[in-house]
């Protein structure tokens, strides 16, 4: 419904991968490869779904992932997915771009649990004003993106513009085939700012081609270990360094002092022929469960999907697209009914599974081919 909704270059902005998108099908394939077994004669009136992650207990082990320039799938979309999470008592992601800001998300959204990601940027006095900013609204954790200081490579972009923001012909007309979305995105504006970093912008380049040559110019490239240890002795709260594959680097978070992890392939987005997240979970829990919250993204549509991670290690996954579709679909009551019907799922597979306690799974329940051992053996 959402590919529907959406012109071809939103729709694939949203939808699409790096490259070849081998990584992309792998996150879907690598899930569709661990098999469940059942157990059977177990009363199931009552599940048990609630995680407790950083103190909050959580009715489902599910977090809205950061995502930006969501304004332009959905008019406030940022919004409409931190109302749809409040509503469930799960925490919303706001990304570095997106287009509400820190503030009008706090503002508009009462009781929201709200985590903010950074890109580490060049500038440090910017970055220590969102630091300060995401203090001050209230946000106690923080995510540190680390896979994408360079963009991947995203070639449906190279077909759809014709220069930097700029659509090619072919997709002015397909934007004109959707009147819908014009009227629920960007009219009578045009397509929305990136909230977070306008202030940052000079006067006469508060524009979206600004805050894209900004956010572009900005991108550290020099990130390293070091300067996560600086942000570790800068940010009191808590600290979660996302992007995360490979075991050697879980045990340096350890070593750092860190908090958590997003195990994450950015959703197939950067480095095409990295292996999909669940594929990395098993080797990654081995050295930092217990030491660390555990948290997995890329791929995750199904209840199963969210099953299958919480058996192998982690303690919740963060919702990426899953819920980008519903809220592109239908704003706040779209992206609820994407959070809903995974709760469904994922409460439905526990009493199927015969296991109704999520906090009673372990990797007995699963059964995994030949292929994602495959890939686990090589990740060690
Ligand atoms: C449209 C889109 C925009 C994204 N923007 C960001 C972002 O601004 N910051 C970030 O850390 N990750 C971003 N991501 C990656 C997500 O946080 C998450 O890792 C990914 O969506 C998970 O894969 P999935 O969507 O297949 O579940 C983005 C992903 C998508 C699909």
């Amino acid at each position: 419904m959402a590919r529907r909704r959406l012109p071809n270059f939103a729709w694939e902005y949203l939808d699409g991968g790096a490259e070849e998108e081998v990584t992309l099908r792998r996150n879907r394939q690598a899930f569709s490869e661990i098999g469940l077994l059942p157990q059977t004669l177990v009363p199931c009136h009552e599940t048990q779904t609630q995680r407790t992650v950083f103190g909050a207990s959580l009715p489902l082990p599910m977090v809205i992932g950061p995502t930006g320039y969501n304004g332009m799938l959905y008019r406030d979309a940022d919004i409409q997915l931190a109302r749809a999470a409040t509503a469930r008592g799960l925490p919303f992601t706001l990304s570095t771009v997106s287009t509400s800001s820190l503030e009008q998300v706090v503002a508009a959204v009462a009781g929201v649990n709200l985590w903010f990601q950074l890109y580490c940027l060049r500038d440090p006095q910017v970055q220590t004003d969102l630091l300060q900013r995401a203090d001050a609204v209230g946000c106690k954790t923080l995510l540190l993106t680390s896979d994408a200081v360079l963009l991947g490579n995203r070639e449906w972009d190279k077909r759809n513009f014709v220069k930097p923001r700029h659509l090619s012909l072919r997709n002015k007309l397909d934007v004109l085939c959707h009147p819908r979305w014009i009227k629920q995105a960007v009219w009578p504006h045009g397509l929305p700012i990136m909230g977070n970093v306008e202030r940052y912008l000079p006067s006469d380049q508060r524009t979206i081609e600004g805050a894209a040559h900004f956010i572009g110019a900005q991108m550290d490239t020099g990130l390293d270990w070091d300067a996560l240890a600086r942000l570790r002795d800068n940010w009191p709260h808590k600290l979660i360094l996302k992007g995360v594959l490979h075991p050697a680097d879980a045990e340096k978070a350890v070593a750092l002092g860190l908090d958590g992890l997003v195990i994450s392939n950015h959703g197939g987005r950067q480095l095409d022929g990295a292996p999909a997240s669940i594929d990395c979970l098993p080797a990654i829990a081995a050295v930092a469960k217990g030491k660390l919250t555990l948290l997995l993204d890329s791929g995750v549509r199904r209840g199963t999907d969210i099953l299958k991670a919480c058996a192998l290690g982690a303690d919740a996954v963060l919702l990426g697209r899953a819920t980008l579709y519903g809220v592109a679909m239908g704003g706040e009551k779209g992206a609820g009914h994407a959070l809903d019907l995974l709760a469904q799922e994922l409460r439905l597979a526990l009493s199927l599974l015969g296991k109704p306690d999520l906090n009673q799974l372990d990797s007995h329940d699963l059964r995994v081919t030949s292929n994602f051992s495959f890939f686990n053996e090589l990740s060690q």
